[in-house]
């Protein structure tokens, strides 16, 4: 049985923790760390996994250790940890699920030959909707990748990408969520405009919004034609679009994405 480290149970850590209980694994193989006792109680009495403040003893002969902490902490708790890594009678694999924090740079900071696989999340892996890309480091083998992928998958979509495509991913799905919310909530105000109530207007809004997105999901259609079949000549569509398009969505987003990679980027060098 597979016993898995999650060193920060926060927004990500729980998201991941709540996945993997859904998809059937034992919450006593999963325990899961917090500087704060409260935290790491009410984790316990949500989910049913082992809380503890000690890093190295979550990851005392653990399988798979998740880094769920912000970027700034990632050196400091691999530092912390090596050493009972170095310990465990299997080789233990190391997943970050950190911004901006090289797979070279943990791999510095951990004994030689620390097998690490770099991971960018996004937070709809709390539904079980997530996207996750891999990207594995110098000694990670083929099943150790598998392993990774497999827990990864429980949460959502998983996909390996080149590390010198992180920050691009980071605009593209780390972040991209947050696009989605501003949106949405930038539609429901336009519709509290119209005169609706408030909830009638998030009730169409987030539900128009999931079942587009299921349908480029699963048709499998480009998003242009999907549009093109909503917007019937001089209809009521196209003039919403004409007005998106005038106000500049495209460029908006070009830039959007572009400071997202270059933030992710220079988050990296600090
Ligand atoms: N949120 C997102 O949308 C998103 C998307 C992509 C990637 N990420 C990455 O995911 C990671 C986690 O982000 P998050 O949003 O989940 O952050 P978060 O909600 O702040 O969670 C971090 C957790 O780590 C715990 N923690 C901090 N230092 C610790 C330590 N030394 N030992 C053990 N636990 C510690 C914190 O609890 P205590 O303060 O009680 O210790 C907290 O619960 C980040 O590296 C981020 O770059 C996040």
């Amino acid at each position: 049985m597979t016993t898995i480290a999650v060193i920060g149970g926060g927004q990500i850590g729980e998201a991941l923790v709540s996945g993997l209980i859904a998809a059937n694994m034992n919450p006593q193989n999963i325990r899961v760390t917090n500087r704060s006792e409260e935290r790491g109680q009410e984790l316990r009495d949500r989910y049913g996994i082992l809380n503890m403040t000690d890093n190295s003893q979550a990851a005392d002969e653990a399988d798979v250790v998740f880094l769920c902490v912000k970027p700034k902490f990632i050196v400091e708790v691999l530092s912390e940890i090596t050493g009972t890594l170095d310990n465990n009678s299997a080789q233990s694999v190391v997943v970050s699920m950190a911004a901006g924090i090289s797979i070279a740079a943990m791999e510095e900071s951990a004994s030689a030959g620390l097998p690490v696989v770099r991971v960018m999340p996004n937070t709809p892996m709390l539904v079980g909707k997530g996207m996750s890309t891999v990207t594995k480091g110098r000694y990670v083998d083929a099943e150790q990748l598998e392993q990774v992928k497999d827990l990864l998958s429980t949460v959502g979509d998983v996909l390996e990408v080149a590390e010198s495509d992180i920050d691009a991913v980071t605009a593209m799905s780390g972040s991209s969520p947050a696009y989605l919310f501003l949106v949405t909530e930038a539609l429901i105000e336009a519709g509290v405009n119209l005169g609706l109530p408030r909830a009638t207007a998030k009730k169409l809004a987030v539900a128009s919004f999931e079942g587009a997105a299921t349908m480029m999901k699963e048709t499998g259609k480009e998003p242009s034609e999907l549009r093109a079949g909503v917007s019937s000549p001089a209809g009521t569509t196209v003039a919403a679009i004409r007005e998106l398009e005038e106000s500049g969505i495209r460029g908006a987003f070009y830039r959007a994405a572009q400071a997202c990679a270059d933030r992710s980027e220079e988050l990296g060098k600090h």
